[in-house]
């Protein structure tokens, strides 16, 4: 079976690209709900729903094992999808996790009891839905003691990313990472806590300065699967790779071949 990759739009890709560069035999199926991105200005019921509608469709047209390579969509609807139940032989997995284990200095799946680490002042970019949901902070109480986060709620930065408008993009990464170091002048740590951000990894880093270590999940989350799908092969293989999007397939395409510099094509999912 096909892996489902699914984001709002196109900022999974930056996953999608690491992990089928460590698992290149494995097909990817990728999901783009564009016609409803961004999510980080909707509510939590609402990202429920339009997360648990893709991730649907993903598992009904063979994809066994789904990846939310979207924090807003792993922050309201993870923990809610897999309380209720998931499907005989169906998972779905998030990507706050392989982040935080990373920044905890923790083994893939320790889940000993929380403790002291070395980073002590984290600073966490990500959209206002992720923030205001204080997931991020919940992930770090169970495997950290003692560390300081300072959210800081990047409005507009997805719209202007999903609207290829990158001028826009840079203005806003400056200006919220302006504003979070009038709250925390020195984090030791950045976390960029979208997925559309590493697009803009090199900004966050050029406005953050030499010292502060930037952590972004693509190549996080890929060593995660990649130990994943060793331990449950059968998760995996089999199946075409495909990219589809709920909006104009067109222009979607235009702007993923844009984002990663090579021909990419999505079709009506
Ligand atoms: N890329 C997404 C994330 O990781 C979602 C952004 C959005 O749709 O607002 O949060």
């Amino acid at each position: 079976m096909a892996v489902g990759v699914f984001d709002s739009g196109l900022g999974g890709l930056t996953v999608l690209s690491a992990v089928a560069a460590r698992l290149p035999d494995v097909p990817f199926v990728y999901y783009a709900d564009s016609a409803h991105a961004p999510y980080g200005v909707r509510d939590a019921e609402d990202i429920f729903q339009l997360t648990e509608k893709a991730v649907r469709h993903l598992w009904d047209n063979g994809c066994d094992l789904v990846i939310l390579a979207c924090n807003t969509a792993s922050a309201a609807a993870l923990r809610r999808m897999q309380e209720a139940g998931v499907p005989d032989g169906k998972r779905v997995l998030g990507v706050f996790v392989p982040l935080i284990e990373a920044l905890t200095e923790r083994d893939w799946g320790d889940n000993s009891p929380p403790r002291e680490v070395d980073v002590k002042h984290v600073a966490l970019f990500a959209t206002p839905a992720t923030v205001s949901s204080r997931a991020f902070q919940r992930e770090l109480a169970f495997r950290a003691v003692g560390v300081d986060v300072e959210a800081q709620a990047c409005g507009g930065v997805v719209d202007a990313i999903e609207e290829g408008d990158m001028i826009l993009a840079e203005a806003l990464v400056r200006s919220h990472v302006d504003a979070l170091k009038r709250k925390m002048p020195t984090p030791d740590a950045a976390i960029l806590g979208c997925t559309h951000y590493p697009l803009m990894q090199d900004i966050f880093q050029a406005a953050l300065g030499p010292d502060v270590r930037v952590l972004s999940q693509a190549d996080l989350v890929a060593d995660s699967l990649a130990d994943y799908l060793e331990r449950r092969p059968a998760m995996a293989g089999g199946g075409e790779p495909r990219f589809l999007t709920t909006g104009d397939p067109d222009q979607v395409s235009v702007r993923a071949t844009q984002f990663l510099r090579r021909q990419m094509t999505f079709t009506a999912a």
